[in-house]
């Protein structure tokens, strides 16, 4: 069965509709599934030392400022591709800015995201704590769809910015609610 992106013409409405629906369905799937298992399986409370810093948790907290700071990246060449810093002039350097700071923060979320999961789990002992393990568990849903909305065409102009958008939210709701309750809590050390 071809689709209609397949064969070049415009979608329909309804064909537009699958075509949303499939990548939501399966990126709230994804979403689900990290929840149910940060939930069900027994945290292991493992720790890895790495060199250089004082504990593992400094470690997941600067990964994660880095995730923040290539999420910021995102943000702003995506403003400038769809023209909204009109002070910036979109050129050769933005797309691949884009592609590129967003495969970094998305790589560099990976380790840090793996120990939450793995070795604390879906926790929700206060607000912060649950807030944070919703988006956790949020953002890789939201990153599924919206990578699986890049490659179809004929969509509303809207869309990718929202998908991504809620990517680069839920990547900074993050950050607040563990660098920098960290930073200010603890302190900013490595
Ligand atoms: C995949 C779903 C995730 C779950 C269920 C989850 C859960 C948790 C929990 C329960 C904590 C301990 C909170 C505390 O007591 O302060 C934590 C800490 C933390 N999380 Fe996550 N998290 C997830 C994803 C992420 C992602 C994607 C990032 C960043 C990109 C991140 C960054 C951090 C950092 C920096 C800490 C503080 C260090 C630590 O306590 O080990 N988490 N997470």
């Amino acid at each position: 069965m071809t689709s209609p992106t397949q064969t070049g013409t415009a979608p329909s409405s309804a064909d537009k509709v699958v075509l949303v629906a499939i990548p939501i369905v399966i990126g709230a799937a994804v979403s689900v599934a990290l929840g149910v298992y940060g939930r069900m399986h027994e945290p292991t409370g493992i720790a890895v030392s790495v060199a250089g810093f004082s504990s593992p948790q400094t470690v997941k907290v600067w990964l994660a400022s880095g995730v923040a700071l290539f999420a910021l990246v995102q943000l702003f060449t995506a403003l400038v591709m769809w023209g909204k810093i009109s002070f910036v002039p979109s050129g050769r350097w933005t797309g691949p800015t884009h592609r590129w700071s967003g495969r970094i923060a998305f790589l560099l979320s990976i380790p840090v995201a793996v120990h939450c999961l793995y070795a604390l789990g879906f926790q929700s002992y206060d607000r912060r704590v649950l807030v944070h393990s919703l988006l956790g568990c949020f953002v890789f849903g939201a990153f599924t769809v919206k990578m699986l909305l890049l490659t179809r065409r004929g969509l509303p102009g809207w869309l990718l910015p929202v998908a991504g958008g809620l990517v680069f939210t839920a990547f900074i709701g993050l950050w607040l609610t563990s660098s920098l309750w960290f930073f200010t809590e603890v302190g900013v050390k490595l």
